[in-house]
């Protein structure tokens, strides 16, 4: 069993009403519940946290060595394309981890092409919605299972 912390940024407590036609009707809790599931049926477990605020999530990074977490999914919201911070926590860490976003960032304004995140990450899912977790996911349950048979 893997712990995997899944941090979510700025305004991901606004899903379902912020503005549906990029980042679709679910809720928060709603795709918190389906990883939850999904988790538990490959024998992890999920741990999730969401902060508008920069330095909750630099400390939750830093807090996750302690906890033991072996994997971290990240949807940084806007602090993707700002916070050296961030980057700096995760780099510090050395934990394995995957960024993801709702939208695909990258048919959307220049200012969301660039990531301090995702040059140091294991991979980058945008673009499918609610179900980038779940994609993200799949490819964290591998690398687990492959650094960990
Ligand atoms: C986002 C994309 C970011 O550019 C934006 O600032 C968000 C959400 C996404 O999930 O599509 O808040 O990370």
């Amino acid at each position: 069993m893997s712990k995997i912390l899944v941090l979510q940024g700025p305004n991901l407590n606004l899903l379902g009403t912020r503005e549906p036609s990029i980042y679709g009707s679910q809720t928060l809790a709603d795709i918190q519940a389906d990883i939850d599931k999904l988790c538990r049926a490959r024998g992890h477990k999920a741990l999730h946290f969401q902060s508008n605020a920069e330095h909750e999530l630099v400390n939750a990074i830093q807090n996750a060595k302690q906890d033991n977490i072996e994997f971290i999914v990240i949807n940084a919201a806007a602090l993707t394309h700002t916070s050296v911070a961030l980057r700096d926590a995760l780099s510090a860490v050395g934990i394995a981890f995957i960024e993801c976003h709702l939208s695909n960032v990258y048919s959307r304004e220049a200012f969301r092409h660039h990531s301090y995140l995702a040059d140091i990450a294991i991979g980058v899912i945008s673009g499918f919605g609610a179900q980038s977790y779940e994609l993200a996911l799949i490819a964290a349950f591998a690398h687990l299972e492959q650094s960990d048979p």
